[in-house]
């Protein structure tokens, strides 16, 4: 199973791993939970109030008297999200594009280390969700779309975090893998049923949380969407039949946060209700389910005192096996070693770029390419660390500032924004107050004042008062027909902006904080450190729309609040200014995004956003030394990618990012990423989104219904012949590898695979070896064309040869079996092929399985 990278860690972990049967209780747990009173044992399951509040995303009280400990609970899955500073690290999907079970590993123990410096005893991570579709806004947090490679990484990284004595968490089960229609959440609404049948579940679906499962993951936390007809918090075939009965998991389930709808759901086997009525309660919503109305339950005998037991010695018997009732836990660090952590993040955001062309090695730069380059986008010359992440944020460097420090004397770099995302405060011609005026009529919130602004633009030393709140009003008319950008942009206070009287965007909102405001509405903030909250809208010269504006200070910040807008105009200009200044350069790194968030993407076209597409075309089409640089996380369909020289995708980077660019820009890092997910020519050519099979997305009559079964991600394109744009396991590197002499031989439990493997190139880098098991020619259930059944990442010298031995476990030969209900080995001669992705394939061999 997991390579002992850290023999030691693992060893000790292993040794800590529960392998009692679900429910079996020590004597000093059944001791405790006998001598607790009723709001007692409530206190261990139920969300409340922290009296030390440092902007965690949930708190249980415990039970002091009784040496039961308080726990606190914070967001993961990139960076432990509370109030403090901590470590941005790059985005999961950049982990899982290493394929390295180490660098997970390493990466949970920083994340396990820092939650613990920041008293934080609960990391929300990792995230272990299929990514079945290319616009799913959490892709980001993904792991991609294979299982067994989610199912590794993600057991990884929960021993590392574990290593440190936090516990995590992993999320969000089951079968969460679309915001449309999953119900509950920031939308807090009713949700579809998702549908899906046995085998499914358990070759795609579940083994990510059954690996983690196995590596002794502390809790799980129940999605808001239904799957087969109930609500996940409250789904006894999936909390008490598969993660008690089938897998004999002794952990505890927490509610996702608002995702509880009932006091019966504790019968179903949810341990743990989020959020209490602390600062993390949405306003607006009804309050939390169990609280007094569990208490009122259980003594009207509808709840079994004994199920409520249950729950609480699940929890306590986490404390208990993290040393948290008797001192005994490891203990935890006095602060963050900022620079060894940052060390850390800037490695691993090499490590998972990934280089999707490169032609005629147009990258690293050459001395003739850097000679005069022009750099074009907004997250070039400002960092785009990633969307809920903040950061040692006197630490960031722009990848445009990380490239003028490093590039050395020769170079010459000219920075044209090309597309901004700042804007500009609106002007006061393009405003109405109200009795017709020019400007916008602003009201104290108190009551206390009313007058007309010119403009809505209260920065740097104009910003507001402290703790005041305002609204502003205005008829907006525009100055010509087409497509606007208008943002609300605050700091030291929240903005939300109305369009024609619809909220439309809210800039450093705590609701969407747990208390504490973020930086992450847009890919950066404004130029000049706001929070950029942005929405588009289609505006006609001649006609006049009425916005609005709220703004709140903090209690004790003045506030920073502007109403922006970028015209067509506006945009126009600035990129023919880029384009003018591409066409003279010795090269063009061109910076594209696309934002990412709890949402989905509703343009399924997979463009880039802001009609990026057009420009990057315009770009590469004034200069043929075109290299793209992308910040995103999902899929995008590239029309341009035939005129550009050579494409890196460097995800959300985090708080190292700049250097990290820079580092694989210069060739002082090889990137060393491989795609976790297929990137499709088009969106229509993933299996959930099929035209012909709406029921996969949209779903029909509320219920969306997985009827790809388990041909998802590359087992669909493989079993379709579907080419795709860049397949899953791909990557390219500074260096080439020769793969040789495979060798495949039975073990007890599996096979083994051996081959050698060289470095034929002139610089040091990584590979991948990717292990494919094909299915036998007659099968009794369909299977997919081939499946991932093992890889290994290493890291080799120029003209260093290395044998590398990987194996391949039992179930990764079988499918799951309806009839048995159990795993079953597809039995006859079975390819064993090993690529560098699932469609470069190197060497070939047949095997038989008995
Ligand atoms: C998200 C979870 C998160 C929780 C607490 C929810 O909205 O779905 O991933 O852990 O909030 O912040």
């Amino acid at each position: 199973m997991l390579r002992p990278a850290f023999p030691m860690l693992i060893v000790a972990l292993l040794s800590h791993t529960v392998h009692a049967a679900a429910d079996e209780f020590s004597p000093r747990v059944r001791t405790l939970v006998s001598q607790m009173t009723l709001d007692e044992k409530l206190a261990v399951v139920q969300g409340g109030r922290d009296p030390a509040y440092a902007g965690e995303a949930g708190y249980i009280p415990g039970v002091a008297r009784l040496g039961i400990p308080a726990l606190r609970l914070a967001d993961g899955p990139a960076n432990v999200f509370n109030r403090y500073e901590t470590t941005a690290l790059p985005q999961p999907i950049s982990l899982a594009a290493t394929f390295s079970t180490d660098l997970a590993a390493r990466y949970g123990e920083l994340l396990g280390r820092e939650a613990r410096a920041t008293r934080t005893d609960v990391l929300l991570g990792p995230m272990v969700n299929i990514m079945r579709l290319p616009n799913w806004g959490r892709n980001v947090t993904s792991s991609g779309e294979d299982p067994f490679l989610i199912g590794q990484i993600a057991a990884a990284e929960v021993l590392g975090i574990q290593s440190t004595g936090t516990l995590a968490n992993a999320k969000h089960f089951l079968a969460n893998n679309q915001a449309l229609h999953q119900g509950g959440g920031l939308g807090g609404a009713e949700g579809a049923n998702f549908v899906i049948d046995e085998r499914t579940l358990h070759e795609i679906y579940l083994p990510g949380f059954e690996s983690v499962l196995r590596a002794g993951v502390a809790s799980v936390m129940a999605s808001y969407n239904r799957t087969n007809g109930f609500w996940n918090a409250e789904n006894a075939a999936n909390l008490t039949q598969v993660l008690r009965q089938e897998l004999g998991w002794n952990g505890f389930v927490v509610s996702d946060w608002h995702a509880n709808r009932s006091t019966q759901s504790i019968n179903a086997g949810l341990d743990m209700e989020m959020p209490g009525p602390g600062p993390q309660y949405l306003t607006g919503r009804e309050g939390p389910k169990w609280g007094p109305r569990l208490k009122a339950a259980v003594e009207a005998g509808q709840v079994n005192i004994a199920t409520l037991d249950r729950a609480v010695s699940r929890v306590v018997t986490q404390m208990e096996r993290f040393g948290m009732l008797d001192g005994k836990r490891e203990a935890a660090p006095e602060d963050i070693p900022v620079a060894t952590h940052a060390e850390f993040a800037r490695t691993l955001a090499a490590q998972g770029a990934v280089l999707l062309k490169n032609a005629g090695a147009a990258l690293p730069l050459t001395p003739a390419m850097l000679k005069n380059i022009v750099v074009i986008g907004p997250t070039a010359a400002q960092l785009a660390v990633g969307p809920g992440v903040s950061g040692f944020e006197s630490r960031f460097v722009s990848p445009l500032d990380a490239l003028r420090a490093q590039a050395g004397d020769g170079a010459k770099f000219e920075y044209v924004a090309g597309y901004d995302l700042t804007g500009s405060a609106i002007p006061t011609a393009a405003l109405i107050a109200t009795g017709g005026s020019a400007g916008l009529t602003r009201q104290a919130l108190d009551g206390s004042a009313a007058g007309v602004d010119a403009k809505l633009d209260f920065v740097g030393a104009d910003a507001l008062p402290t703790g005041r709140g305002y609204t502003w009003k205005a008829m907006l008319h525009a100055p010509a027909s087409g497509d606007y950008t208008l943002a609300v942009q605050s700091w030291g206070g929240s903005g939300m902006l109305k369009f024609q009287g619809e909220a439309k965007a809210w800039s450093a909102a705590v609701r969407f904080g747990h208390g504490v405001p973020r930086k992450n509405s847009s890919v950066i903030p404004t130029r000049d450190g706001l929070d950029n909250a942005q929405t588009s809208v289609k505006l006609e010269a001649g006609k006049t729309y009425a916005i609005e504006v709220e703004g709140q200070a903090e209690p004790e910040q003045r506030m920073q609040i502007r109403l922006a807008w970028i015209t067509p105009q506006m945009r126009d200009e600035s990129r023919a200014a880029a384009v003018a200044a591409a066409k003279n350069a010795s090269a063009v790194l061109l910076f594209a995004w696309a934002r990412s968030g709890e949402f989905d993407d509703p343009d399924l076209a997979l463009r880039l956003p802001d009609g990026q597409d057009a420009f990057v075309d315009a770009v590469a089409s004034a200069n043929r030394n075109t290299i793209v640089v992308l910040n995103s996380s999902s899929p995008h369909d590239m029309p341009w990618l035939t005129k550009v020289r050579a494409v890196l995708q460097m995800w959300f980077p985090g708080q190292e990012g700049g250097w990290a660019t820079t580092d694989v820009l210069l060739g002082k890092a090889n990137p060393g990423g491989h795609l976790p997910m297929t990137f499709p020519v088009k969106a229509t050519d993933n299996a959930a989104l099929d035209p012909r099979h709406p029921e996969r997305y949209n779903g029909v009559a509320n219920t969306v219904t997985y009827s790809e079964g388990i041909f998802t991600g590359y087992r669909h394109f493989d079993e379709s012949g579907i080419t795709p744009l860049f397949p899953f396991g791909y990557g390219l590197s500074y260096t080439t590898f020769d793969y040789s002499a495979l060798k495949v031989t039975k073990s007890d439990n599996g096979l083994n695979v051996v081959l050698a493997v060289k470095n034929t190139g002139k610089l040091k880098g990584s590979t991948v070896p990717q292990v494919y098991v094909g299915r036998p020619a007659r099968t009794a259930v369909a299977m997919a064309p081939q499946v991932l059944a093992a890889f290994t990442r290493l890291e080799l010298a120029p003209g260093e040869s290395r044998s590398v031995q990987l194996h391949v476990a039992r179930r990764q030969l079988s499918y799951w079996s309806v009839a048995s209900h159990s795993w079953e080995v597809a039995t006859g001669a079975r390819p064993v092929r090993v690529g560098v992705s699932s469609r470069d394939i190197r060497l070939t061999t047949t095997t038989i399985v008995e």
